[in-house]
């Protein structure tokens, strides 16, 4: 299973980068719109330093379109893909995110379908050749839904067709999205960088650490 840190700051990603444990970031334009200027993007050429910076520390790094028609979307991803060969490029599930996907996947640019939210649109978004496709988890459970239901259902109808395009689970929201991710063999899930640092904490670890180092304290004597 991969892990991605869904982020748009590059201290953040070099951090868990250290822990040896990150696969990718992915990045969109409200994260971007959150970071301000200590080494994350102010600015639609600060964006691009800042995943230039990503692309050196992680292998896969996703970058959001912001065009809304296809020939739009084409010309970004053109120009994304020529930034590092990191870049994947990120683009909505739309019809007009489909026709780029097409034309990306005839270009051999690495592409991640956003904003997925049902079985058909999965679908669509394999055929048209997305390399990855991101589910929302979150945004369905604030909506009173169950996202990894549809995970399940998504992985489901990928062991009947065998479709290259990696599920990754978006919109993470809690520690127990990624067990149940993993569980149910999700090939990645993007992860907040405060819910990545819940990752490593137990209690009964932190007691154990505790017990350790008192009873050390009396062999010292
Ligand atoms: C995924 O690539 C998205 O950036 C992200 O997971 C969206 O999550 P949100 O619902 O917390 O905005």
């Amino acid at each position: 299973m991969k892990l991605f840190l869904d982020t748009a700051n590059v201290a953040h990603v070099a951090e868990i980068v250290s822990w040896g444990v990150l696969d990718g970031v992915t990045t969109n334009p409200s994260l971007v719109a959150k970071e301000g200027k200590d080494g994350s993007p102010s600015s639609p050429q600060a964006f691009k330093e800042t995943v230039l910076k990503m692309c050196a520390l992680v292998p896969c790094v996703s970058a959001q379109v912001t065009a809304t028609d296809a020939e739009g979307m084409q010309k970004q991803a053109v120009e994304y893909s020529k930034w590092h060969k990191h870049v994947v490029v990120k683009v909505p599930m739309t019809t007009e995110g489909l026709k780029a996907l097409r034309f990306c996947r005839e270009k051999g640019i690495r592409t991640n379908c956003t904003l997925v939210f049902s079985v058909p649109q999965a679908i669509l978004a394999a055929k048209a050749g997305a390399s990855i496709l991101s589910p929302f988890v979150g945004r369905i459970d604030d909506a009173g839904g169950d996202g990894m239901e549809l995970i399940a259902k998504i992985l489901q109808a990928w062991e009947h067709y065998q479709f290259p395009t990696e599920v990754l689970v978006a919109s993470v929201r809690h520690p127990e999205h990624v067990e149940r991710a993993a569980l149910l063999g999700a090939h990645i899930a993007t992860i907040p960088y405060e819910v990545f640092k819940k990752l490593p904490l137990h209690p009964l670890t932190d007691a154990g650490i505790k017990k350790f180092m008192d009873d050390w304290e009396k062999v010292r004597g």
